[in-house]
This record gives structure tokens, C-alpha cells and sequence, in this order.
């Protein structure tokens, strides 16, 4: 018999634990080209905000050695634009739909969820706290646990759906932070967003983004993220989406025997469009090989004697 991959996500139910991460996958249909979307455990949008956004000027990503540079800054269309033009094409996969939503005030991260709450097809929503290439909101709602808490009590109060809160490792105590949105009321956390760095030209003297500072990705970050869902996933008892540098089956499942219930993949999608199902079918091999029935049996089960 072939092991049993479905999750239930915070009430999420998933054939598989795999998804792609906000951001690198646009809003899902960009990737249709390359992979057949209906074998993802689910779809994670790219981060939706009240009004379109246009983002930073360029340039705007820049690699570094074993990961990128990014201060993309939200670009996106608007909710009213995803529920019309992108949910519809979404729904027809009928693979669960989480809409990543950030905003510039709490009043923003309210409105975009309550609007959200009243479409059908969207199985859960990932609240992003955590994005560090926009001046007003994003990373500073995630960097306390007063004002992390206070954004999702008040979204907690406009919508039903599965709410996943997305952390930003550019604190000094992410398991305080992680604590105080369970408490306020998230049915699951995501870790980790990007850490901040900076390249510079050394022939222009000048920092390669425009921003001069950005989002650092890509497999440099994976020991940082792995450790971060291990000290998380001992403090807290609602499900944690691993993060972070995720590049082979054998980095997945780091992220599961560290404490994450699922797993999402950003920067490698930019290298290997297929990287998804390939992990997909990779996790299915290495339970197999092993003799675990499902996926859950190795979740959190790093030895530590
Ligand atoms: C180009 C790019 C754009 C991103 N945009 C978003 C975004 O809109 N919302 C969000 O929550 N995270 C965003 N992220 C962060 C990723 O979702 C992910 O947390 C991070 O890149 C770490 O995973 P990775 O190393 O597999 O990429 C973005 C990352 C990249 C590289």
C-alpha cells in the first residue's frame, strides 16, 4: 500500500503536505505551464492587499551565493481583482486555495479578510506579518508579540477560515511571537519569511536593490528556518508550515522531522519549475522505503537523546 500523505491542516484537509510558498508562484496559474497544480496539497497565493500595489522600484532581486535578494514590495493586483480575475481559473483545480493577505494597517489586514470571508473557494487564509520590503506594516506587526497578537485578534473577528499566521525570523525570540498569535487566536503558524540582507556593486560602489535592503532566500536560510520550526514546534500546539530554503526531498524532510505538518517551496521554483511533484513523489518514496504508513509518523520525530 502506498503511505498516506493527506494532512489536515487546521482544518485544512490536504492530499499531501506539499504547497508552494507565497510569492516566487505569482498566484498559481503562472506555474500551470509547467505542473499539473491539482497535485499540490494546496495553492498559497502571492501576498493580496486592499488596493493594487505596484511595489519597489527596480531592481528589485539579486542573487548571492546559494540564495536571492529581493525587495519585490507586495506588487499584486488587489482582492477585488484576485476574487474576479484569479479565483475562478483557481477554483478549477480543486486543490485547497490559501490566500496570503498583508496590509499597511490592521484596519487593511481586517478588510482584505472580511471581503475574502464572504467568496467561496478559499480554504484558508496566511496572514502575512512578516514581509521586511515595505515601509508601513508587514514585518513590524510581526516583530512584537503585542501588536502580532493584536492583528489577528482583530481578523480573528471578521472571518471563519482557517487562519495561518506567517512569522518573520528578524526577531530576537520567535517562539514569544509564535506564543502570543496562538493565544490571539491562529489556527496555525508559517516560518519562516525571508531574513534581511544586502549586496553591493562593488564596481558602482552602490547596493544592488534599490531598496538597499532585502529579503534573503533560497537554501542559505534552510539551517536558520530549521531550527526556528524546532524550538517553535516545542512551544506551541497548533501546526507549523516549514519554510525556508527547501530545494530536495532530503530538506523536506528536515522541516518534518523538525515539527512542520506541511512544508512550502519558494526560491527553488525559480530554478525547477517541476521541484513540487518531484517532492511530492520523493516524500512517498522515502516513507516507503522506510516502512512508515503515513507522513505524520515522522513529524517532530528528530532524536534528540
Ligand atoms: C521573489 C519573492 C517574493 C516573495 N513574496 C512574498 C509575498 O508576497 N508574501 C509572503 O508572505 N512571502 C513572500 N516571499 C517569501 C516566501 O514565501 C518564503 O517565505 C521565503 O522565500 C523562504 O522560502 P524559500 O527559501 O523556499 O524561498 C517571497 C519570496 C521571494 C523570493
Amino acid at each position: 500500500m502506498k503511505p498516506d500523505l493527506s494532512i489536515d491542516l487546521a482544518g485544512i484537509k490536504m492530499k499531501n503536505p506539499v504547497m508552494n510558498a507565497s510569492g516566487p508562484f505569482g498566484c498559481g496559474w503562472e506555474y500551470a505551464q509547467f505542473i499539473d497544480l491539482s497535485k499540490l496539497g494546496a495553492i498559497v497565493v502571492k501576498s493580496i492587499t486592499l488596493k493594487e500595489q505596484r511595489g519597489n522600484p527596480p531592481p528589485r532581486m539579486c542573487e548571492t551565493a546559494s540564495g536571492i535578494l529581493n525587495s519585490i514590495g507586495l506588487q499584486n493586483k488587489g482582492v477585488d481583482r484576485f476574487v474576479q480575475e484569479d479565483l475562478p481559473y483557481l477554483r478549477n483545480y480543486n486543490v485547497p486555495i490559501i490566500v496570503n493577505v498583508a496590509g499597511s494597517t490592521i484596519d487593511e489586514y481586517v478588510a482584505v479578510c472580511d471581503r475574502l470571508n464572504q467568496v467561496h473557494g478559499i480554504s484558508g487564509i496566511e496572514l502575512n506579518i512578516s514581509c521586511p520590503n515595505v515601509k508601513k506594516g508587514g514585518a513590524i506587526f510581526g516583530s512584537s508579540s503585542r501588536s502580532a497578537s493584536k492583528v489577528v485578534t482583530e481578523v480573528r473577528r471578521v472571518t471563519n477560515l482557517p487562519l495561518i499566521v506567517k512569522l518573520t525570523p528578524n526577531v530576537t525570540d520567535i517562539v514569544k511571537i509564535a506564543r502570543s498569535v496562538e493565544i490571539a487566536g491562529a489556527d496555525g503558524v508559517s516560518l519562516i519569511n525571508t531574513l534581511l540582507g544586502m549586496c553591493i556593486d562593488v564596481e558602482t560602489f552602490r547596493p544592488e536593490l534599490a531598496s538597499i535592503i532585502g529579503g534573503l532566500s533560497g537554501p542559505a536560510i534552510k539551517p536558520i528556518a530549521i531550527r526556528m520550526v524546532w524550538q517553535v514546534a516545542q512551544a506551541i500546539d497548533i501546526p507549523i508550515i516549514g519554510m525556508g530554503g527547501i530545494a530536495s526531498v532530503k530538506d523536506a524532510i528536515e522541516f518534518f522531522l523538525a515539527g512542520a505538518t506541511a512544508i512550502a517551496i519558494g526560491t527553488a521554483n525559480l530554478i525547477n519549475p517541476q521541484i513540487t511533484i518531484e517532492i511530492i513523489r520523493g516524500l512517498e518514496k522515502f516513507l516507503e522505503e522506510k516502512g512508515f504508513e503515513a507522513i505524520w509518523e515522522i513529524v517532530g520525530k528528530v532524536r534528540i537523546d
